[in-house]
């Protein structure tokens, strides 16, 4: 197994490009299943993540063909023969549950194993099942897979989502564009993926309204067409980069992006003391002062603060001048990298959803254990402003979403290097 051995080395300085959002791809990806006729994807981030949707569509006999190393995918669904997704590609990540929708849309019918994905929490999909419900579908629960049948297709329904749910909406609205009649989902997912993927769904001739406000109106058509798309820029890759200069000082630029995609993000950073200015093709993050302020931070549904760059704020908070509190509202078990943070000289105290962290002035490194996708990247950045040698291992949950992070981080003057393991 590979690790990555960061070494403290001062300031970091210069550019790093942002890639697609994994996050979105991994929903356009499933898109293709809606149609006959092929989607190409631009701008895809090259990811493990992607290689395990690719092989899910595969094996329902979609062709997904990466074309320019990766970077754009070429997609067809014009021979899909099996609709089964089979539990030894979905247990290794959670979004192959948006498989369904589009299947049960297109197909009237969908048999899909219950999802793993990250270890973040119990992560149930009972709101994609009553929202497929809501829209007609017959399903059943049996031997760890939901068995879902629309024989006469899906109708328009009212889906009214209890709580905020970004995959729930991404399936709902994929399904709902083949629904005969109006669909409203309600209290839907605002993130800037869910208009990513409205874009692309109208490109293929869907008709939506609303995507980005808690309504979003689809009006069910009888088939869609293809469509060439390119991924909106990954704002979980953007906020973390973001970190660097903030964490270990220095001034980087990011591009091939756009702070609109981030913004209760920026408003903590500047809160924290770090400079964030709009650049023609993105933004520039600059740490002036020897130590970022404390900021309290309670994690949110787009446009809140993300879950997903909790865990990299908190290793930022680990060197803060005083004490901060991050409160984790949408999962219940995600400070799992709290104790590895402990282990580089961190203060902090975990009480059930909610971390309270004191900043010291110098962490120190140490040999520390990756345990979810986004945990992984919040130690490599605690790295960098440690004292000596941080290895952080079981690396494989970061090749799941960071595209080339040694790359990246090395371009900028940082100290790292993957250790390949056996
Ligand atoms: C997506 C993102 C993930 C991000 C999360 C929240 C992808 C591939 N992943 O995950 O990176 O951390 O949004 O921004 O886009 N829930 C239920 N029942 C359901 C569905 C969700 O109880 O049927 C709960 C979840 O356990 C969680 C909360 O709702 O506590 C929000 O989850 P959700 O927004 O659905 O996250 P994902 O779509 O899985």
């Amino acid at each position: 197994m590979d690790s990555i051995l960061v070494t403290g080395n001062g300031p970091v300085n210069g550019e790093i490009p942002i890639t697609g959002a994994k996050n979105a791809c991994l929903t356009l990806m499933p898109a293709t299943l809606l149609s006959d006729e092929p989607l190409t994807l631009t701008n895809a981030p090259r990811l493990s993540d992607i290689k395990t949707m690719t092989a899910l569509l595969g094996s329902l006999g979609a062709e997904v063909q990466p074309l320019q190393g990766g970077k754009v995918l070429a997609m067809s669904s014009h021979n899909v023969e099996s609709q089964r997704a089979e539990y030894d590609i979905v247990r290794k990540m959670r979004a192959s549950i948006l498989v369904l929708g589009p299947l049960l849309a297109r197909f009237g019918y969908a048999e899909v194993s219950l999802p793993g994905g990250c270890a973040i929490g119990a992560r149930p999909v009972d709101l994609h099942l009553k929202a497929f419900e809501a829209m007609g579908a017959e399903l059943e629960l049996k031997d760890g897979y939901v068995f879902a049948r629309a024989p006469k297709g899906l109708r328009g329904g009212r889906v009214e989502f209890p709580f905020v749910s970004v995959g729930a909406t991404e399936n709902a609205l994929m399904a709902a564009t083949l629904a005969k009649g109006t669909t409203q989902l309600i209290n839907a997912a605002r993130e800037p993926e869910i208009v990513d993927l409205a874009q692309a769904l109208r490109k293929m001739g869907a008709q939506i309204d609303g995507e980005g406000t808690d309504t979003i109106t689809i009006q069910g058509v009888d088939r869609l067409g293809g469509a060439t798309h390119q991924v909106v820029a990954d704002r979980i890759e953007m906020g973390t980069y973001m970190l660097a200069p903030a964490i270990a000082g220095g001034s980087v630029e990011l591009t091939n992006c756009s702070v609109d995609l981030i913004g209760a993000f920026i408003d903590k950073l500047a809160a924290a003391g770090v400079e964030v200015t709009p650049t023609e093709n993105g933004v520039r993050v600059t740490r002036t002062a020897d130590r970022v302020r404390a900021v309290d931070v309670i994690t949110e549904p787009y446009p809140g603060f993300p879950t997903d760059l909790q865990a990299q704020f908190m290793a930022m908070m680990c060197t803060a001048d005083g004490t901060s509190v991050l409160e984790e509202k949408i999962f219940e078990n995600r400070f799992m990298h709290a104790p590895e943070l402990l282990r580089m000289g961190a203060q902090i105290e975990v009480h059930g959803g909610t971390a309270r962290v004191t900043g010291v002035p110098q962490l120190k490194g140490a040999p520390v254990m990756a345990t979810d996708l986004r945990a992984s990247v919040s130690l490599i950045l605690a790295g960098l402003a440690a004292k000596g040698e941080t290895l952080v291992n079981r690396v494989y949950h970061l090749d799941r979403g960071y595209e080339h992070v040694e790359e990246k981080l090395g371009a900028i003057g940082a100290k790292i290097e993957r250790v390949t393991g056996s």
